[in-house]
């Protein structure tokens, strides 16, 4: 069951939304190489309690931590601990806060020192392909319109491999509402979107081959062939002409742009 938002809704969504991207701020401050990726959840944590907000992730289905930290090869769902960063690594941070009973659920993909000009590409045709995606999230196109062009951009015309087992999704109470949002499918196809339906758009991108798979904890998604995947994902709601994003990265990027262990691609 889809449910749209009233306008006052979306507005708390929005200060959900926003307590993720501070969050993503505070963790874009405090990336180097020889940090712990449990320690950047432990400061998630607590900056997200020190808003008045919960990290909604924790206890999700059993989901032990208050973030996923997804380095290189893991897609998503990458479990914080004591794994140190080090120069080159592609790290995905996904964080998700119930403020005031809505919740905030976005990531952001950074880069530890140089990844390389291919690893440096594929961050930013990830990153484009959201916005590809987001352009077509408004009311009267269907939800296939957002995943074929997020799937034309990154398959099509780069040729990486579109993860086809986790998608998108609404987004509200719940951190998963329908519909589900996939990152490849058919123009034209899927629900139809109205005014005030909140999304989560987050395309989840492979350097190689599409084929993923679950490490034995239960969470942990890498890629079959051991090469990099990258994740990215805004909080949006759907409008008449051009979707409202929620989240905002020129809070992360501001500070990304000041931490010199950090490798911009845009
Ligand atoms: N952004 C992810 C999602 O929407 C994060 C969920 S992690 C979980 O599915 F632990 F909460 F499941
Ligand atoms: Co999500």
């Amino acid at each position: 069951m889809i449910i749209l938002k009233t306008d006052e809704q979306v507005e708390l969504m929005r200060k959900s939304a926003l307590l993720v991207s501070k969050t993503l701020a505070e963790v874009a401050g405090m990336l180097k190489p020889g940090i712990t990726t449990l320690s950047i959840d432990q400061m998630i944590g607590t900056f997200i309690r020190d808003h008045e907000a919960v990290p909604n992730f924790l206890n999700y289905h059993g989901y032990p931590f208050n973030s996923c930290i997804s380095v290189n090869d893991v897609v998503v769902h990458g479990f914080p601990g004591k794994l140190t960063l080090k120069e080159g690594d592609t790290v995905s941070v996904d964080v998700g806060v119930n403020l005031n009973g809505w919740q905030g659920d976005h990531a952001y993909t950074f880069a530890i020192g140089d990844p390389g000009p291919e690893v440096a590409k594929l961050i930013r045709v990830t990153r484009e392909s959201l916005y590809k995606g987001i352009e077509k999230a408004v009311a009267g196109n269907r939800i296939g319109d957002i995943s074929n062009a997020i799937q034309e951009y990154t398959e099509k015309q780069h040729g990486y491999g579109v993860v086809r087992e986790l998608v998108g999704h609404g987004l509200g109470r719940s951190l998963h509402e329908d519909p589900q949002v996939p990152n490849y499918g058919k123009r034209g196809s899927g629900p139809k979107m109205a005014e005030g339906l909140v999304l989560a758009i987050e395309p989840m991108i492979n350097m190689g081959k599409k084929d993923v798979f679950t490490e034995d904890d239960g969470w942990t998604v890498r890629t079959r062939d051991g090469k990099v995947s990258v994740h990215f994902e805004h909080d949006v709601c759907v409008r008449k002409n051009k979707a409202d994003i929620l989240s905002d990265y020129s809070l992360i990027q501001a500070v990304e742009k000041t931490n010199a262990n950090l490798f911009l691609t845009y």
